[in-house]
């Protein structure tokens, strides 16, 4: 008998083709996210729940006595939208998709650091709003990014595809923040230095740029108190997760100009985001776009194909999480 497998949401078609070749699968042909109820059912009649970020698996969506699920299959590297208590009290096994996004994460991440600093959102509003004057020699002033010093928090494999570019590319310095000490050899390949706390990093960065997980432990790690750490000339970028900054206390900052911008690709209330940002200019904000290529998103899906054959198999998942 083919195993049952529940998708949350819309995968890239030659994925949900490689599945079905394999799985009964019930596929969510509206693509809209599940409900608590929904994901109750899912876990009490699949053998596999494949989710994404958006899936809100939380201990009420995770309440079912017995579920038949055996892998909850993640399409994504962050678990934080995932009860891991609730899954280990099930006895489910969890897998992510690392590896595959690091480099378009990293890629999504350079784009905001450049696109904050020579102020090309502003630019284009302006020209899409016709009220472009022509070239001035004072019109649009941003910061120069080669050669100044990016602060990178959490060094994991976006972290470090993010120092590849940030370094070779642009001559940048790279300090790092990391909870356990980085390995020699990791730092010198992007000539890297492992900075002793959190706020010595903020306090010598003139880009920061978070690359650590999400979940209780890294809410708000970026508070008032940091931001009152950081440069006034420096910017922040975020391609992690929403919750990671304290947004009442950012959009303060930007505000108040106790920072001189901010990238985001990631919101704590996605898809909802904080109005305020919206008028604040010297904000980039994107729609959480970092692993989204037509060669990444192939890559996350079959990854996903590739743990559930191994987990079915009776073998150890490569992504296991849990
Ligand atoms: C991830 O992999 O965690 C991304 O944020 C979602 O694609």
């Amino acid at each position: 008998m083919k195993k049952k497998i529940m998708v949350t949401r819309r995968w890239p078609a030659e994925v949900e083709k490689a599945l079905a070749a394999t799985y009964d699968c019930e596929f969510n042909t509206t693509d809209t996210p599940f409900t608590a109820e929904r994901f109750r059912d899912a876990l009490s009649r699949a053998d596999a729940l494949l989710c994404t970020v958006t899936d809100q698996l939380n201990a009420d969506a995770m309440a079912v006595p017995s579920p038949r699920t055996r892998i909850i299959a993640n399409f994504g590297v962050g678990v934080s939208h995932i009860d891991l208590n609730a899954v280990k009290a099930g006895k489910i096994v969890v897998t992510n998709t690392p590896d595959v996004l690091s480099d378009c994460t990293a890629d999504i991440a350079m784009t905001l650091l450049l696109m904050v600093a020579r102020r090309a959102g502003e630019g284009e509003r302006e020209l899409r709003g016709n009220l472009w004057k022509g070239w001035r020699p004072t019109h649009l002033m941003g910061t120069k990014v080669s050669g100044k010093t990016l602060g990178i928090v959490g060094f994991g494999r976006i972290g470090q595809a993010m120092a590849k570019r940030a370094h070779h590319g642009f001559g940048m310095n790279i300090v790092v923040y990391n909870r356990s000490p980085v390995n020699a050899a990791v730092l010198s390949a992007a000539s890297a230095t492992q900075a002793p706390t959190l706020d010595n990093l903020l306090r010598m960065s003139d880009f920061v740029s978070l690359h650590c997980p999400g979940g209780t432990e890294n809410t708000h790690l970026i508070d008032a108190e940091r931001l009152s750490q950081m440069k006034p000339q420096s910017y922040l970028i975020n391609t992690a997760r929403g919750e990671v900054i304290d947004e009442d206390a950012l959009i303060s900052a930007l505000t108040a100009g106790t920072i001189a911008g901010a990238g985001l690709d990631v919101f704590q209330c996605e898809p909802e985001i904080d109005e305020r940002f919206l008028s604040v200019p010297n904000a980039v904000l994107l729609p959480h776009l970092g692993s989204a290529t037509v060669e990444t998103r192939h890559a996350m899906g079959f990854r996903v194909v590739d743990n559930l054959g191994r987990f079915f198999a009776g073998d150890e998942p490569h992504d296991r999480v849990v």
